[in-house]
């Protein structure tokens, strides 16, 4: 089997929206045009805080890990939030998932972050049950308070 796992580039933006829209779909979110364009714009701009990377199964990209690596108060380096995760449902359980998350974590080092982290819903088992291969949830709860 042969997969890949490479930084997006311009000719994946087709592909890239269509899997973002899945990716929106399974949050039951309806996110404006604008902001998929922002967020695409950012993820091929070299000076923005946006990342990208995607999963390329047998030739076809599968899926993506949308990333926002940002200073933070705890250590001297920067650190990676890993926002989005997606794999197509046709690719899933065949180690596409898992494997942006090792290309993250393999990237840490060279591009010193000091940790990468990420959340996600309690009830997203089969998420978790992934997560859970990388290391224990922290017990961190999460508030959000709406503009
Ligand atoms: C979560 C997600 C990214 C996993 O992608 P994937 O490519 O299918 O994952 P992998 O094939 O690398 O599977 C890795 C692990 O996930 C878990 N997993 C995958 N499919 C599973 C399933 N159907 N049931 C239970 N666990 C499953 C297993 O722990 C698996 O490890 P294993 O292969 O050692 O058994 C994918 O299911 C997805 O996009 N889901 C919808 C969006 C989502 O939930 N994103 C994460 C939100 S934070």
């Amino acid at each position: 089997m042969s997969l890949l796992i490479r930084p997006a580039q311009p000719t994946d933006e087709a592909v890239w929206r269509q899997h973002w829209r899945g990716y929106c779909d399974f949050y039951n979110a309806s996110v404006s045009e604008a902001v998929t364009q922002h967020t695409w714009t950012r993820i091929l701009d070299p000076d923005a805080s946006v990342m990208c990377i995607v999963a390329v199964l047998r030739g076809e990209v599968v899926g993506f890990a949308n990333c926002v690596v940002h200073q933070n108060t705890w250590e001297l380096q920067a650190v990676c939030y890993l926002e989005d995760l997606y794999v197509a449902p046709a690719a899933r359980g065949q180690g596409a998932g898992k494997a942006m998350i090792e290309w993250l974590r393999n990237a840490m080092r060279p591009e010193g972050w000091a940790r990468i982290y990420w959340v996600t819903h309690q009830d997203n088992l089969i998420a978790r049950d992934l997560y859970d291969q990388f290391t224990p949830a922290d017990g961190f709860v999460r508030y959000v308070l709406k503009a």
